[in-house]
């Protein structure tokens, strides 16, 4: 049985005082979904903040990206040693703004999920087609080559722990939600990728969607068979939202 997973990604957001309220309430209300899994991803600047009202609490944390490498001359990068060392249990890997305003690889893409699981941070990677992809009907070879490069590196074995997050990009941020059975068709797609390699370890990694998902829309897409979660933008920045979304997995 795979819990669900319900994370929020802050994005470039929030001030040391509105964090402050957002993790009160978070932390305060985390016990009623108890059934699912919670993890917020603050701005790095942030994470010290983070740890420090989170800590002893039910809710994970973790950090928006990291760098490939673990040390050095990379100016501004943060490195997964130090993400380990304010408590990250996650990182997302490959968020469809990293890749395409940042220019992010597929491979690069990979070699961060690499940094974080060596050590001992559990990648939440990012996969996705745009709108133009999609019209083209070209979703699912997309995916499947943004999913294979990280199976080139890193083996079927590392998804038992990771997460995926299927995100359609014309779905973040704009207010259009995949339908659930838009998401359902390509998020079985994905697992059957995986099953074909190991089925013991496609039957454990959990697949989150991601895109405009609220507490309005949520019941409908987490009861979809292959959907184990959600990765929230905008609807993770108010914390009555945010429970509500997970409310509606347990
Ligand atoms: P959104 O963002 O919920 O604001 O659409 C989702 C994401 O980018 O992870």
């Amino acid at each position: 049985m795979r819990r669900k997973l319900v994370a929020g990604n802050w994005k470039m957001n929030g001030s040391a005082e509105s964090i402050r309220g957002l993790l009160q309430g978070i932390r305060d209300g985390a016990a009623g979904v108890s059934a699912v899994e919670l993890a917020v991803f603050s701005p790095f600047v942030y994470l010290a903040q983070v740890q420090q009202q989170l800590h002893g609490s039910a809710v994970a944390w973790g950090a928006q990206t990291l760098s490939e490498h673990a040390s050095g001359a990379y100016t501004g990068e943060v490195a997964g040693p130090m993400l380990k060392d304010f408590g990250c249990a996650y990182a997302i890997v490959g968020h469809s703004e990293r890749r395409t305003l940042y220019g992010e690889s597929d491979q690069a893409v990979a070699n961060k999920f690499a940094a974080a699981r060596k050590v001992g941070i559990k990648p939440i990677l990012c996969v996705g087609e745009t709108l133009e992809e999609r019209e083209k009907g070209i979703t699912e070879s997309v995916v499947e080559r943004q999913l294979k490069a990280v199976l080139d590196l890193e083996g079927i074995g590392a998804f038992g722990e990771a997460v995926i997050a299927y995100e359609p990009v014309w779905a973040i941020g704009t207010g259009k939600t995949a339908t659930s059975a838009q998401a359902q068709d390509v998020h079985a797609f994905i697992r059957a990728k995986l099953a074909a390699l190991d089925a013991k370890v496609a039957g454990q990694t959990r697949i989150l969607y991601g895109g405009s998902m609220k507490a309005a829309n949520a019941g409908e897409l987490l009861a979809m068979a292959d959907i184990d979660g959600g990765l929230i933008g905008g609807a993770s920045l108010e914390a009555k939202e945010f429970l509500a979304i997970a409310k509606a997995g347990c």
